[in-house]
């Protein structure tokens, strides 16, 4: 059974699908942090992030997998520090948007729940539209902009930016990541939309175990 939790930066995501998948005793994948090494391994094998090929072609060159506790790792090397970095998170969106790279991808995603039996909660940008479109529940979690930001500048990511700065690039991810032309952020027609902008992370996580409950 997969649950699929979509939604923007900063909507509570990740917090909330670890404890749905601790509370379901399932995996958890984070999908955006395939997207996060696709953009490290261009970094550093010099390929811009706008050169699709090239990212292909280095991401063809290096083995994606996760520790048992969840860190990603990138032939080996544990990377979960280091896909927060601001030079990561500001090229992400453009390597993300390569058709080509995104239908490799879903396709390790695919690998990787078929590997642990095809249960986990899955969380990302397209998990319910196109990844898992036949996932049993999907919810897309979403938040006031400023409140995602706020969120946020308790991250690494933040890397000292202000609460404006933060808005701002927020903004400007979430422009990109739901005007791309393949697998856009939005919601899947039957997701269930959950605005977590007034919302405490148990309430969150016990209104997607309804959910799983009632299907
Ligand atoms: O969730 P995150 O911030 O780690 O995601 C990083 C980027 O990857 C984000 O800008 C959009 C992209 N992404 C995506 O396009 N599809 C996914 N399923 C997950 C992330």
């Amino acid at each position: 059974m997969v649950v699929a939790i979509d939604g923007p930066s900063g909507a509570g995501k990740s917090t909330v699908a670890r404890a749905v998948a601790a509370a379901l005793g399932v995996p958890h994948l984070d999908t955006g942090a395939y997207y996060r090494m696709a953009t490290l391994v261009c970094l550093e094998a010099g390929v811009e992030p706008g050169d699709a090929a090239g990212a292909l072609r280095a991401l063809d060159d290096v083995e994606v997998d996760f520790t048992p506790d969840g860190h990603p790792t990138l032939a080996g090397r544990d990377v979960a520090d280091r896909l927060r970095a601001p030079d990561i998170t500001a090229a992400v969106s453009i390597v993300s948007a390569h058709p080509e790279v995104r239908a490799a991808v879903v396709a390790m995603q695919r690998r990787w729940v078929a590997s642990r039996g095809g249960d986990a909660v899955v969380e990302g940008r397209d998990i319910g539209t196109v990844v898992f479109p036949d996932a049993r529940v999907k919810v897309y979690l979403t938040a006031d902009v400023r409140l995602r930001a706020r969120r946020r500048a308790r991250d690494a990511e933040a890397a000292g930016a202000s609460l404006e700065e933060l808005v701002a690039q927020m903004e400007r991810r979430d422009h990109l990541d739901s005007s791309r032309s393949t697998s856009p952020l939005k919601p899947a027609d039957d997701a269930v939309v959950i605005d977590t902008s007034g919302l405490g992370v148990a309430e969150v996580v016990g209104r997607i175990l309804d959910l799983v409950g009632m299907v």
